[in-house]
């Protein structure tokens, strides 16, 4: 009997007979013979539909086939050295059965070059090219390894609102949305509600979609972007930065043990990735701005000098945070950065309040800010004189002040962005390919 399978499975079927349902990601015509690179979503196989073997009709059909035309094909499955382009690699199915379920016409993206808007007016499509399809493969085991190594440390996944009454970040980047009458606004962050929950169950996560109304164009912004945003009660700076540091090195080491295959695909150079673990350098952000300077006063080229000028109480800007991480090779951390460039929650530093208790992991190779976190403003008064100093509403606030009122403890957590980080392991320029349908300041299409 003919056994359904998925691609990836292949090699357990060597010389047996097999059904497999999927795209026609490729074909070559070698007249009596046609190769036919058939795709499932699970992996890749060439299929050799060849003359002698088959009914006329029906390699008159294989002969036609066209880019994505949707097919059921039935064959035996063969050990074959010279079938590279298989995933794995090493298989094909000698056809015996072909079906067609649709021949498709003018497939827009041809394996010839495209420009990138094109593709990305096209993204419904482009997810089943090889290297859009290895990279959200990634993502998936990205995600998979941020959740598994919270749950298997203590932490209890509590989901957090997405229509959110007030801000958790920077007032400049809200979305408003109309509340039955009323301003709400879409989450920029879930940890607000994630200090409330830290209170309940110690160690807390949330997992899901945030927004940002951001109104510039870079490669490393998202409007609507993913992040894990752990919260933990009685935690230090120091005890988070453990963390952070211990959760990089498990995803990495997850990507590495998963997806060989897919890094190849996307031709990520591995030995970057392979250096990464701990322990990852703590520095300040006064060290950080000093470290500048010097780079600054030492480069004969005029355009850095610009470009990496930077004063005491200034945020870093991309280029800064990709100077400070190539001085380093695995990701490194920035800490008690000033309080006027963070937001209102973060913990002055004590005998010194023009910086916080923030830190920053800046990831490798330009990558930019993978994470940033902080020990929160604990104390009630504290909390109240900040949000005033910062122009908040404070009546939106009560519910987050009550949480300083009763049974306050200090507490710290952090946020990671899921296409941020995606970017910096498949080495990918921009962080439009790191998200099935980029959310950017031009474009909300497809
Ligand atoms: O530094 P951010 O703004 O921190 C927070 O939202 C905190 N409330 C998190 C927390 O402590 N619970 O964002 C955290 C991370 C950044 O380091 C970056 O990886 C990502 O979220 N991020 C973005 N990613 C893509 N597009 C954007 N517009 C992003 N803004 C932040
Ligand atoms: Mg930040």
């Amino acid at each position: 009997m003919t056994m359904l399978i998925a691609i990836k499975d292949i090699g357990n079927y060597v010389d047996q007979e097999v059904t497999v349902r999927g795209w026609v990601y490729d074909r070559t015509d070698k007249g009596r013979l046609q190769f036919i690179l058939l795709r499932d979503g699970s992996g890749i196989v060439q299929g050799v539909a060849f003359k002698k073997e088959m009914a006329e009709d029906q390699f008159e059909l294989a002969s036609k086939l066209t880019q994505e035309s949707s097919i059921i094909i039935t064959g035996t499955v063969r050990v074959a050295d010279q079938a590279k382009k298989s995933i794995p690699p090493g298989f094909e199915i000698g056809i015996k059965d072909l079906q067609v379920i649709q021949m498709t016409q003018d497939y827009p993206i041809t394996p010839k070059e495209h420009g990138v808007e094109f593709l990305m007016d096209n993204r419904h499509l482009w997810v089943r090219s090889n290297r859009q399809w290895a990279i959200l493969r990634i993502r998936a085991t990205i995600i998979k390894a941020m959740r598994d190594w919270m749950d298997n440390n203590g932490f209890l996944l509590v989901d957090t609102p997405i229509i959110t009454p007030a801000a958790g970040e920077e007032t400049t980047t809200l979305f408003n949305i109309d509340y039955f009458g009323e301003t709400a606004f879409l989450a920029q962050t879930g940890q607000l509600y994630n200090e409330a929950n830290m209170g309940a169950f110690g160690k807390v996560y949330c997992f899901g979609p945030t927004f940002r109304a951001e109104k510039s164009k870079t490669r490393r912004h998202l409007i609507e972007f993913w992040m894990i945003e752990p919260e933990i009660a009685f935690c230090s700076l120091e005890e988070l930065m453990d963390i952070e540091e211990a959760l990089q090195v498990y995803i990495v080491e997850q990507v590495l043990a998963k997806h060989r295959t897919d890094l190849e695909i996307i031709e990520r150079d591995i030995s970057k990735l392979e250096k990464i673990a701990s322990p990852f350098a703590r520095i300040s952000y006064d060290d950080a701005v000093a470290r500048l300077q010097k780079l600054v006063a030492e480069t004969d080229d005029p355009e850095q000098k610009e470009l990496l000028a930077i004063e005491w109480g200034s945020d870093f800007g991309s280029p800064h945070e990709t100077a400070l991480a190539e001085m380093f090779d695995k990701p490194v951390f920035v800490y008690h950065y000033p309080s006027a460039v963070k937001a209102f929650y973060m913990q002055p530093v004590e005998g010194r309040p023009e910086v916080c208790r923030s830190v920053d992991l800046l990831a490798p190779e330009g990558y930019g800010e993978i994470c940033g976190g902080s020990e929160r403003i604990s104390d009630y008064d504290t909390l109240l004189k900040k949000l005033e100093h910062d122009k908040l509403p404070v009546e939106n606030y009560a519910w987050y002040l009550d949480l300083r009122k009763y049974g306050t403890v200090p507490h710290a957590g952090f946020g990671q962005g899921i296409e941020r980080t995606v970017a910096w392991i498949c080495g990918l320029p921009h962080v439009r390919e790191t998200i099935p349908y980029a959310r950017l300041l031009n474009r909300k299409y497809p």
